[in-house]
């Protein structure tokens, strides 16, 4: 089968015939369809991610067919018995095992879900990683009430583009922060209430005046010094959930600014079985569309990488991985 595969960190993924899986145990094999990128597939190439084996097929996101039904794979694999944490031989699908940049896999039965059926399969392939993100970080860490106030901050993001769709499926007002103008715009057009620069000076001052006296709830995959300013953006009572480190360390916070205000800060990653169902469920639900980028093909996959670093898409970038 025909595959993009890591040989060396730093270098291109190089498509290859490689042996197709087979299935094993209670694994069984997927055709796949359409796969997508998600940022920690560009960190793992550029060798920022922990336990790296090359060389390997990357990609955690992945939906095909199996037994001529539409399948989306759950890529949280061994969370554990733990709801509150994963367990320590925890991973995602993508690394070590083979991932979804690739025309066939296998993946026990147990991660296989159908997919809405008002989604096309590139839709789909949008939700995996980041909707089950999001839904964990917003939905279950965060427990958004109807009418109250979220900032996403870098909306052009793939789990930034889904916990604003699952805000906004709450019935909560959303308000965004982002590098560019133009995805600011794009997010109004998507119902975002505004938004403001994440390199504006003086970011809590300007969210509180674009809010009208501050937020609810905050969910950052930045972190770093702006960090602040956004514990600074909450209204007492506010929930702030972080799932990345985009910007490194976090610094120069005071602790009053927490306690005094009985703010709750949540660090989230991925989720649990129950929670990727109940992100499926909500998604059908509320037949809430993941927002795709562009989609470029399996033999084009290097361009999508370059796309994903250069920060140019708003929402998930797709891959067609039989093309
Ligand atoms: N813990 C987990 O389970 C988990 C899961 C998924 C992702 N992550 C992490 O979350 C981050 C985003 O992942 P993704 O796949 O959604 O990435 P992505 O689609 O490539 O998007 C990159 C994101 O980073 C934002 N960004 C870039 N520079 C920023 C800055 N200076 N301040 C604030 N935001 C900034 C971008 O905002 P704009 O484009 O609007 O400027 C955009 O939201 C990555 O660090 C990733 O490793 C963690």
């Amino acid at each position: 089968m025909r595959a993009a595969v890591l040989r060396a960190l730093n270098e291109d993924l190089s498509i290859e015939e490689i042996k197709q899986p087979e299935a094993v145990s209670d694994s069984v094999v997927v055709e796949l369809k359409y796969a997508a990128l998600n940022h920690r597939d560009l960190w793992i190439t550029k060798g920022q991610y922990a336990g790296i084996e090359l060389p390997l097929v990357l990609g955690s996101d992945g939906v095909g067919q199996y037994k001529g039904e539409r399948v989306i794979i759950n890529p949280s694999l061994n969370w554990g018995d733990n709801n509150r944490f994963q367990a320590t031989d925890y991973k995602i699908l993508g690394l070590p095992d083979q991932g979804t940049f690739a025309e066939y896999i296998t993946v026990s039965k147990s991660k296989l879900h159908s997919v809405p059926e008002h989604l096309s399969m590139e839709e789909a392939a949008a939700l995996p990683l980041a909707g089950l993100t999001a839904y964990r970080a917003l939905m279950t860490k965060c427990r958004p009430e109807k009418g109250e106030k979220v900032l996403i901050s870098g909306i052009g993001g793939g789990v930034a583009t889904m916990a604003f769709l699952f805000a906004q499926a709450s019935g909560c007002e959303v308000y965004v922060t982002s590098g560019s103008l133009d995805k600011i715009n794009a997010a109004k057009q998507m119902g975002a209430a505004d938004g403001v620069s994440y390199r504006t000076e003086n970011l809590a001052k300007s969210i509180k005046a674009m809010t009208g006296g501050g937020v609810d709830i905050v969910i950052d995959s930045a972190g770093g010094d702006g960090f602040g300013e956004l514990i600074k953006a909450c209204k007492p009572g506010g929930r702030i959930a972080i799932y990345g480190g985009t910007r490194g360390v976090i610094s120069k916070i005071s602790p009053q600014l927490i306690f005094w205000r009985q703010l709750e800060i949540h660090g989230s990653t991925m989720g649990t079985d129950e929670e990727f169902e109940a992100m499926l469920q909500m998604i059908d639900q509320h037949k809430i569309k993941p927002v795709v980028d562009r989609t470029f093909n399996l033999s084009d996959i290097n361009q999508a990488f370059k796309h994903m670093s250069r920060s140019d898409q708003f929402g998930k970038i797709v891959v067609n991985c039989n093309a």
